[in-house]
């Protein structure tokens, strides 16, 4: 599965807080989602932290985002390692400082070895970066372009398309995320802001996850379970 986890700005504001704060406060809530994702059973969680389009905001929010990505990195690898946890950064780390790149890779080294639960930090992230950077790719090799071919390419090509994809905040839009990948995902929009998306608004999102009939095309007949009648 995947999240767009949007909203931590109003979240801080209606506070009287610096968005800032807000964002703190999302890396934590993101703590919980991950550990309630393991317990779920969810194998591969892919979450969006910083997008292509985030470095067009004011200065000082993008660097806190970047120092908060870097002290989120070193508190947090250990406790994760110990969980099972492998982490990816998916995006373009050229734009990134040489400090958080290799905060970056030392976060993937520690964690190569885990399998419990694969998580995708997408950083400095566009569905359009990516399936461009795709394209490019084999085009150097010289390969042709097929719908195989560039699905291999992709920054995502480590793990399966997701099944469900959440948005919190209340905006229904993709926001250049997983363009290539949500073509045939569940589409789950929260009106709760990042932070206050806890365990029981994510089970709400399974529950309402396991009401939809996926039929990829077919009719439902097709896809119900033998002896079932559809309704
Ligand atoms: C999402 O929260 C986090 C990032 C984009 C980095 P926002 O910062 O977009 O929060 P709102 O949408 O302004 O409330
Ligand atoms: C999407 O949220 C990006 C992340 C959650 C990291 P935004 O808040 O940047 O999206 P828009 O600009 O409102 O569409
Ligand atoms: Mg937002």
């Amino acid at each position: 599965m995947a999240i767009i986890m949007d909203g931590n700005g109003r979240w801080a504001t209606r506070r009287l807080l610096p968005r800032a704060a807000g964002h703190k406060k999302g890396v934590d809530v993101l703590r919980s989602c991950v550990r309630h994702c393991g317990e779920r059973g969810v194998r591969v969680l892919t979450v969006f932290a910083f997008s292509s389009e985030n470095w067009n905001r004011p200065a000082d929010e993008v660097s806190s985002l970047m120092e908060l990505l870097a002290g989120a990195l070193a508190r947090e690898v250990p406790q994760l390692k110990a969980e099972g946890v492998r982490l990816h950064f998916v995006g373009d780390r050229a734009a990134l400082s040489p400090k958080v790149r290799a905060g970056l890779e030392q976060a993937e080294a520690d964690t190569a070895c885990n399998d419990q639960l694969v998580l995708n930090v997408c950083f400095n992230y566009g569905g359009r970066w990516d399936i461009a950077q795709a394209a490019a790719r084999l085009a150097s090799r010289g390969e042709s372009i097929t719908e195989a071919s560039l699905d291999s390419a992709l920054a995502l090509a480590h793990v399966p398309h997701p099944d469900l994809v959440i948005r919190t905040g209340g905006e229904r839009r993709l926001s250049n995320f997983l363009l290539w990948q949500a073509g045939y995902a569940e589409l789950y929009f929260s009106d709760k802001l990042w932070p206050e998306f806890d365990a029981a608004a994510l089970d709400e999102a399974f529950a309402d996850y396991a009401s939809r009939e996926r039929r990829f095309g077919k009719t439902s007949e097709q896809v119900l379970p033998a002896g079932e009648v559809a309704g």
